[in-house]
């Protein structure tokens, strides 16, 4: 309810600013039916009545996803989610932003990798920009994600990309001088659930178990607070004389710092940073 109020709240100051600013566009999404589209899987996606939440499912004909309507260019997105509970092998629930209108392939992804019970899930975070990627890194989380919904949020402006879990940041990736980064091209936001036995546990040697399906992952509340692109055509940036909030960060505070020094230290399984050579941006 507190989230509702404010977002409405939120949308009023912006139809003003809108008005002043002209096209510094951006939108506040309550309504989840509304704001997406089945991707696939047909009625494995699952909407419930007060709108906030829907379920994707996965069994041994098909998993499930949905998509966005809109695209943005930058923004803060914001979803719950409690991961399939049990033994969730071999699958795989996302929450990710792809450029599914570009020429070349951006990709910012939350991967949620199922374990066999009672082991614990892994998080994999991906970014791919202008077709590369071999940018993974791995962690454990601090609670259970298949007791409760739990906030998943990707941050992503013109200077930095930022994880955060519950609003801990997990990863920052900066646009430093010489590094790679997705800034020419609109992204669209996706949801999905699907079999990835033949690699995401322990390397694809531990297989879906069938028997125990459907598997279930639940979404809520999401807040979609980005700059949406007009259509093809149209130039990269949102007009900001007047930027958003997600778009004057920089960086992490020092309180944030010292927490993603925390997860890194504690939950930290793999990180594409420890190579010989390592990659600018690390
Ligand atoms: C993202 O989009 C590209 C096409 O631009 C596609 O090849 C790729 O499979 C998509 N990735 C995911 C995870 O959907």
């Amino acid at each position: 309810m507190q989230n509702m109020f404010s977002c409405l709240r939120w949308t009023n100051e912006l139809m003003l600013l809108m008005f002043f600013v002209g096209s510094l566009i951006s939108v506040c999404l309550g309504d989840i039916r509304s704001d997406v589209n089945v991707l696939f899987g047909g009625d494995r996606v699952k909407f419930f009545k007060e709108r906030r939440r829907v379920d994707l499912s996965l069994d041994q004909y098909s998993g499930s996803g949905f998509e966005f309507k809109k695209s943005f260019i930058f923004g803060k997105f914001d979803i719950e989610i409690k991961l399939v509970p049990k033994n969730s092998a071999g699958s795989v629930t996302t929450f990710y932003l792809n450029s599914t209108h570009g020429t070349s392939h951006d990709e910012i992804d939350f991967e949620f990798l199922g374990h066999l019970h009672p082991l614990r899930y892994i998080l994999q975070t991906k970014i791919f920009t202008n077709g590369v990627g071999g940018r993974e890194q791995r962690i454990h989380l601090w609670f259970d994600p298949t007791k409760d919904h739990h906030k998943y949020s990707i941050l992503w402006n013109p200077q930095v990309i930022i994880f955060y879990v519950d609003d801990t940041p997990i990863r920052i990736y900066k646009r430093n001088r010489g590094v790679l980064y997705p800034n020419m091209q609109p992204m669209t936001l996706y949801a999905t659930i699907w079999d990835g036995s033949d690699w995401a546990t322990d390397g694809g040697k531990v297989k879906i178990d069938w028997k125990e399906a459907p598997f279930v992952a639940s979404y809520n509340s999401h807040n979609v607070d980005g700059c949406v692109w007009a259509g093809s055509g149209t130039k990269t940036y949102c007009n900001s004389k007047s930027p958003p909030w997600w778009k004057k960060i920089w960086t992490l505070s020092a309180d944030e710092w010292k927490k993603l020094g925390w997860v890194k230290k504690k939950f930290m399984i793999d990180d594409y940073c420890d190579k010989k050579k390592r990659p600018l941006e690390c």
